[in-house]
């Protein structure tokens, strides 16, 4: 816990790519608190395989990445984002390679940006996509984690969850100040006051029972601004990536798209390539077509996966590009380069979240937003590959620039925060026994999504997540009032919030787009609904 609340102008929570960047950044201007709910690399960056898009070839251009984002994105794109984004691509690896990111060359001899070894993924016309081998969030994320550690004016509070924003409304406008902060070792909750708050507090997969996301992807950001007013867009565009390990002890483990860039061939399971019937780019049309393509397959045959065969390619190769999934799935006893790979689409990437302008500022005076928990414009209704990262970094930028000039015009006030209004830990007893309804809870959420809400939707489904989702929700406001506070409660109430709030976005759009599928509205409805979904927490 900091010595004194108000030490900080900078509160960011989370420690991501978008978290991390944002405060060096920032550090430059003030003291920047970086609070984050587990270890300091427990992330969904650190778990990044396949790279960051960005034009770095003479070939490619930024005309090209623009085009290939807006198509993936059915409509939904703000193109003046996207355009900003791309156009900042080179200059954000440049500062990732000056900050010590490894990444794969050509050749070890030139290492000039246009000598990057370049990888290819679903909907990208170009190879263009940056990486370290196929471990590129954890390289990325070790080097701006030792940056932060470096940096005097950074204090990483890590076993620190955040639970809600701390607000007041003045002069007619709703102004963050912080964030009510558990401490997860100490079992205590304080204040963390500051001038400037970023919410990067990345995806929202844990909703899912099939996802590729850590533990730590409850969409806490999402429901905490929610809960204070702020406005929330397109949550019903979560992305499902199409190949996740289908393996009792690898549940969820990615297998990158780059395996398909290289040639990896979709097949069920009597051999039968699939992917001609859906799309002439076969295994390499975008996300939402191969992850819906996969789901029909495997609904037709019966068969719980199919399969992702690469045994065509030289094992050498394989060892040396995809190391880290050749290792993982060794260990699990599949031999890449002679098995074929079992894989099933699971929850990956929410291209929805709390809306930003083109500074990352929320409709919450003082609170910023950066990375995934974003909705900037930039993915639209399905992401493109590898452009969640370029995202983040651009964003993280350009956001500490405004934060910046907002430094310079607010006061804190520590008075007018009123205490927080919770029993404390220790305080209430509950038994032991009694703890695991929670673990329970977590599990009803997670079914509810995947039963009603998954690749496929209809408005049968939909209802019945509905009501399903407000029992839970009456369950959980029981348990807030009559259990400890414990890390565990926190994020049970924020994963039922955020449920809830994906299925009311899904609801409202009466059509089919990029992510989103309804049987019972199956075409794009370009008149009435190539619009965002708005909601907000009156
Ligand atoms: P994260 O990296 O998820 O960080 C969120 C942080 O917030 C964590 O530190 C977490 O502990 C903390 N946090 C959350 N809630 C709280 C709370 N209440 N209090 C305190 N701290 C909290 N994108 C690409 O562009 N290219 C890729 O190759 C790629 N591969 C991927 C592979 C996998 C397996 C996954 C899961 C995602 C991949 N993505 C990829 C997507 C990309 O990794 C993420 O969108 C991006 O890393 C999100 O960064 P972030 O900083 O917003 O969030
Ligand atoms: C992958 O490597 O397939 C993930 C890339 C991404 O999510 O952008």
């Amino acid at each position: 816990m900091p010595k004194n609340n108000n030490d900080y102008n900078c509160l960011v929570i989370g420690s991501g790519i978008a978290g991390l960047s944002f405060a060096l950044r920032m550090a430059e201007y003030g003291r920047v608190a970086i609070v984050t709910k587990k270890k300091e690399t427990e992330s969904n960056t650190n778990y990044a395989q396949g790279g960051i898009a960005s034009v770095v070839d003479s070939t490619d251009s930024f005309q090209k990445h623009i085009e290939d984002t807006l198509k993936a994105g059915a409509g939904l794109c703000d193109e003046e984002v996207v355009k900003m984004v791309v156009e900042s691509g080179p200059s954000a690896i440049k500062s990732l390679i000056d900050l010590g990111v490894r990444f794969s060359y050509k050749s070890n001899r030139n290492k000039s940006l246009e000598k990057l070894d370049l990888g290819k993924e679903g909907g990208h016309s170009e190879k263009r996509v940056v990486h370290a081998a196929d471990y590129t969030g954890r390289e990325i994320e070790n080097r701006l984690v030792r940056a932060v550690k470096d940096n005097g004016n950074i204090t990483v509070l890590d076993n620190h969850i955040a639970i809600d924003l701390i607000y007041k409304d003045l002069n007619g406008k709703r102004r963050c100040f912080g964030a009510w902060i558990f401490d997860v070792r100490g079992i205590r909750v304080y204040k963390l006051l500051a001038s400037i708050t970023l919410i990067a507090t990345g995806g929202i997969g844990q909703v899912y029972l099939h996802t590729t996301n850590p533990k730590i992807a409850t969409g806490d950001g999402v429901a905490m601004a929610y809960r204070a007013g702020a406005k929330i867009a397109n949550l019903e565009f979560m992305q499902f990536h199409p190949t996740a390990l289908f393996h009792p002890e690898g549940e969820g483990f990615l297998i990158s798209e780059a395996v398909r860039g290289e040639g990896g061939r979709l097949r069920l399971r009597t051999g039968k390539r699939f992917m001609k019937n859906y799309d002439p780019r076969m295994e390499l049309a975008t996300r939402d077509v191969v992850a819906r393509a996969i789901d029909r397959e495997i609904k037709l045959s019966g068969d719980p996966c199919v399969f992702l065969d690469l045994t065509h390619l030289k094992e050498s190769f394989i060892r040396q590009r995809f190391p880290n999934i050749y290792g993982k799935l060794k260990n699990l006893g599949i031999d890449i380069a002679v098995d074929w790979i079992p894989v099933v689409p699971a929850a990956h990437y929410m291209c929805g979240g709390i809306d930003v302008d083109l500074e990352g500022r929320s409709s919450i005076e003082n609170l910023y937003v950066v990375g995934e928990a974003a909705h900037t414009g930039m993915h639209g209704g399905n992401r493109l590959a590898s452009n969640s990262l370029l995202e983040a970094v651009v964003f993280a930028e350009i956001a500490a620039g405004s934060a910046r000039k907002e430094l310079e015009n607010h006061a804190g006030n520590n008075e007018m925060v009123s205490e927080f209004d919770r029993v404390m830990a220790g305080k209430i007893h509950v038994s032991e026994e009694e703890k695991i309804l929670i673990a329970h809870l977590m599990l009803d959420v997670k079914q509810v999504m995947s039963n009603y809400v998954g690749v496929v939707r209809s408005n049968k489904r939909l209802n019945w997540a509905r009501r399903r989702l407000e029992i839970i929700k009456n369950d959980i406001s029981d348990l807030w009032q009559d259990f400890p506070l414990s890390y565990d409660l926190i994020e049970l109430r924020n994963l039922a919030a955020v449920a809830e709030l994906i299925v009311e976005c899904a609801q409202i759009r009466k059509e089919s787009r990029g992510l989103h599928y309804n049987i019972d509205y199956p075409d794009q409805d370009d008149k009435n609904w190539k619009k965002n979904t708005i909601i907000i927490n009156n």
